[in-house]
């Protein structure tokens, strides 16, 4: 496995792997890397003749510097993991290489799509995920990106980056890996106490009453229903609880079956915040 922090190096390496008609399959990640970014690279290296992941904890995207400080770091595992899964490539840049001294960053308007849910709780937080995003692409220029749908707000983001940036990249959706307890791998989960790991559950739980009772309550009271159990938990604060469609992800008021609908939901344990989601139609 090739680890660079070069980009020449890597522009470079990767051009002439595409010249020799190899597709390349990209998992952009923050490292700390559990088993749903493993998940990711297999399906990366099945469906792509070379693997490149790349790891980066992007400062431009944490509106909250504490979750920065804090955020999981475990450089040594992750290449371990990588090398282990037969990952072609790791990109690992040096933030001054992303970001240039006096470098203006690109403001993206996403419309709708960012003011709901993560765009309205965490300011900022999808313009920097679009702009590093669209920088690793640039280097990168993968065949197929690969993104799980824990992050399902995110992935709505990055599908309309492509779409406006007409960068020729296919993103390929993957299902949230859980633990066996329901919990969705996170780098995040790393952080909780014995304690606050074993009441985490509780939001999964919380997903599958909604869609179990979604055919004996409407929208609203079911939402509600949802929000007072949290508000009934000691472990949690609940940041949202929302139902929406899955395409601009605005929140719905009544089912429709035409309509994809998923429930998400963020919520805080302790210091540690927590997000998942689920189908529910
Ligand atoms: O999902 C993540 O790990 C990050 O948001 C991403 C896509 C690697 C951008 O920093």
């Amino acid at each position: 496995m090739i680890v660079s922090e070069n980009i020449p190096f890597i522009k470079k390496w990767i051009s002439e792997e595409k010249e020799k008609g190899k597709s390349i399959g990209f998992v952009p990640t923050m490292g700390a890397l559990h088993a749903g970014h493993l998940e990711l690279m297999q399906k990366a290296k099945k469906e792509n003749d070379i693997l490149v992941a790349s790891i980066f904890v992007n400062p431009i995207q944490f509106n909250n510097p504490e979750d920065l400080k804090k955020y999981p770091r475990t450089p040594g595992q992750d290449k371990k993991l990588l090398e282990d899964i037969g990952c072609d490539l790791v990109f690992i840049p040096q933030e001054k290489e992303m970001y240039p001294e006096g470098e203006v960053i690109k403001e993206y308007d996403f419309g709708e799509l960012t003011n709901v849910m993560e765009g309205k709780f965490r300011p900022g937080h999808f313009n920097g995920v679009a702009v590093i995003v669209k920088k690793l692409f640039d280097i990168v220029k993968p065949n197929r990106a690969y993104f799980g749908e824990k992050d399902f707000q995110q992935l709505a983001v990055i599908k309309k980056l492509v779409e406006m940036e007409k960068i020729p990249v296919q993103i390929v959706p993957c299902p949230t890996v859980r633990e066996p307890d329901g919990l969705a791998m996170s780098s995040r989960n790393k952080r909780l106490s014995p304690e606050q790991r074993k009441a985490a559950p509780f939001i999964y739980q919380m997903l599958q009453e909604t869609k179990k009772r979604r055919d004996h309550l409407c929208v609203r009271p079911l939402r509600q229903m949802i929000i007072n159990r949290f508000e009934g938990n000691d472990n949690f604060k609940l940041e949202y609880f929302e139902i929406v469609d899955d395409v601009n992800l605005q929140p719905i008021s009544a089912w429709n079956n035409k309509v994809g609908t998923v429930a998400c939901v963020a919520a805080w344990i302790g210091n540690v915040r927590l997000i998942d989601n689920l189908r529910i139609i």
